[in-house]
């Protein structure tokens, strides 16, 4: 295995002092002093916060750690990750370590595709105004792009226009390339720009124009094939495991309320890199559950199946994430992640998004078929704990079913 100055496999990365890991992140990264300074203040200011959101009081801080092992399409990654849960960041460099065994994490992304949703109610006619809409579709294109000329500029820009009819309203839907940002501004400009003339078109009264969450055209895949003597642990073989694994993917599979915890431990790795990276964690929260569910019945965003021997997981989900825009003008916590991690094109870093949680899932099952959740977990909430010693009492507060898992 390697273990060179590139590698983001770094045995014994825990054990350096936090001065010690900067140090390592420098060389790797080009990072400066200025952007290790970052790693202090967190980002952003109160000055600001308050050019950010509205009655700003200060600004509120996550832990940053770094995902390690993560080998993506034969290239290595450390990966930034922002998360209160202990356990999450070591449990996904552990779960990428034996991921990398197999060969590390095939990942595909589809074109950064958006959609714009415009809303026609007051239709007398649907189906005649569905055709009508059909038929101007090239001039409605032409007016999505003129609306984002630069976006054009930049090789992406309306493709596709789509009608869907439901009881009471039709519902157009404009599918706009967002190239390397995630979009939702330019999308909603154009769903606000489109309106009045689709409504006219469809003789109609134009009604909510916004983007959708369900962004099911940016989808990611990854896939992780793990040898099963990777999932040995000290009281069962690899193969124990493995069947475990497969048969936990399999509740999932069939069980809706196991499918949610299933796919929360999906977020739990791709949420903190979402937000590490200055992304729309709530976007791709919703995406990711409506998606899930699109079929009329909640599923696991990942399933685990034998093959030939070796573990073999694949994930599928929408992902909406950029490298240029919102928060990232303002927030250099996320630009140094981006650094950290060298991408800048989006369909890359929706990627390295997927694997994180994919890692995070596979980590996750193999405890759960092994030895449970709260050995390894909370070993690590305890060492947590001590801080609670410089806290002021607090009032008494519902505790075991209350805490997280
Ligand atoms: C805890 O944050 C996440 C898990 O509950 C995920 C799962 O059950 O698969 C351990």
């Amino acid at each position: 295995m390697s273990n060179d100055r590139n590698s983001s496999r770094i045995p014994g990365f825990y054990r350096l002092s936090v001065a010690e890991r900067r140090q390592l992140l420098r060389l790797r990264a080009d990072l400066t002093d200025q952007d290790l300074r970052t790693l202090d203040g967190g980002g952003i200011d109160t000055t600001v916060a308050d050019r950010v959101v509205e009655n700003a009081v200060g600004v509120y801080a996550l832990p940053l750690g770094v995902g390690l092992n993560f080998l993506i399409n034969r290239r290595e990654v450390l990966v930034p990750m922002a998360v209160e849960e202990p356990s999450v960041i070591a449990a996904a460099s552990n779960a990428a370590r034996m991921v990398r065994e197999g060969g590390g994490f095939v990942a595909e992304a589809d074109d950064p595709l958006m959609t714009a949703q415009i809303e026609i109610v007051g239709v007398d006619d649907p189906d005649a105004a569905r055709a009508r809409l059909e038929a101007a579709s090239a001039e409605l294109l032409a007016l999505a792009h003129a609306t984002l000329p630069r976006l054009a500029d930049r090789g992406g820009g309306a493709r596709e226009l789509e009608v869907r009819t439901l009881p009471g309203r039709v519902i157009v839907h404009v599918h706009i390339d967002c190239r390397d940002a995630m979009g939702a501004n330019m999308v909603n400009t154009v769903a606000e720009a489109l309106g009045e003339r689709v409504a006219r078109l469809a003789r109609g009264r134009s009604g909510l124009r916004i983007l959708t969450n369900l962004c099911d055209r940016r989808r990611v895949r990854v896939q992780a094939r793990v040898p099963a003597r990777a999932l040995a642990t000290e009281s069962l073989d690899g193969d124990a495991v493995r069947d475990g694994i497969v048969a936990a993917s399999r509740f999932a599979e069939d069980d809706p309320y196991r499918a949610a915890t299933h796919n929360k431990g999906i977020m739990n790795g791709v949420d903190a890199v979402v937000i590490a990276t200055g992304n729309d964690w709530r976007g791709v929260e919703a995406g990711a559950h409506a998606f899930a569910a699109a079929d009329g019945r909640y599923r696991p965003l990942a399933v685990w199946r034998d093959e030939a021997g070796d573990l073999v997981g694949q994930l599928e989900m929408p992902m909406a994430v950029g490298t240029v825009g919102g928060t990232l003008h303002a927030h250099a916590g996320a630009r140094l992640a981006q650094k950290l991690l060298g991408v800048t094109d989006a369909k890359v870093l929706a990627m390295i998004v997927g694997s994180a949680g994919l890692a995070s899932n596979l980590a996750a099952l193999r405890a759960l078929a092994t030895e449970g959740i709260q050995r390894g977990h909370m070993a690590l909430h305890r060492k947590s704990q001590p801080l609670a010693v410089l806290e002021p009492p607090r009032p008494a507060q519902p505790s075991a079913e209350g805490s997280r898992s």
